[in-house]
């Protein structure tokens, strides 16, 4: 099983891009295929404009979401909402997030994690077909969460991480074996 991380965040000085990290690197600590898709890396133009500008990346997005079986949205809350870089991001595809888990984990400067983004992502994925996993991870004070060393500072953080990170793969196991089974015809 294959794991692609959504990472929602591009602005300069980001910080929930290190709960990205954080989640990939306990993914492969468990053993799990894990890559973030960063769309820093692959910016995409607007869906639906004339722009020119990187259309390349939005082939390049769409391979690596086909390949993932499941996927963790990693993002920050922006007035009340995940940022529209995300949306865009999610907009742009159907059938590589159709019938898919997808983990939703949250990050906010101050005290709520950004409750309102997890919330509607969970709900955008179901419009986009796909399986939301009931278990949020939410991370507040996202700038006092990790170390310089990228590690988590607080052991409440390791512990609701540790949780969420076992509690999506138990999910997406079960919907990538069901996969499996129908496609060796069970
Ligand atoms: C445009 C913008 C809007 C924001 N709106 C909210 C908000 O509605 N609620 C909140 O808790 N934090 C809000 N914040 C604070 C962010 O959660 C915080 O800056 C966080 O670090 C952003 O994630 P990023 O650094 O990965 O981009 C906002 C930040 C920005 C840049």
């Amino acid at each position: 099983m294959k794991v692609s991380i959504l990472s929602g965040s591009i602005r300069a000085g980001r910080q929930s891009h290190k709960l990205a990290g954080y989640l990939e690197t306990l993914l492969m600590s468990k053993g799990v295929a894990t890559n973030i898709i960063d769309l820093s890396i692959y910016p995409l133009p607007v869906m639906g404009s004339a722009e020119n500008d990187h259309t390349e990346n939005i082939s390049r997005v769409g391979s690596l979401l086909n390949e993932s079986d499941a996927l963790i949205f990693v993002s920050p809350e922006y007035h009340g909402s995940f940022p529209g870089v995300l949306k865009n991001a999610l907009d742009h595809f159907w059938k590589e997030y159709n019938k898919k888990p997808i983990g939703v984990a949250t990050a906010s400067s101050g005290k709520m994690g950004g409750i309102n983004a997890s919330s509607q992502l969970q709900q955008v994925i179901l419009s986009l077909g796909a399986y939301a996993l009931p278990l949020k991870l939410l991370v507040p004070e996202i700038q006092l969460a990790f170390a310089e060393s990228l590690e988590p500072t607080s052991p409440s953080l390791v512990s609701s991480a540790n949780k969420f990170v076992d509690e999506f793969l138990w999910f997406a196991d079960a919907i990538y074996q069901k996969k499996q089974q129908k496609m060796g015809g069970n």
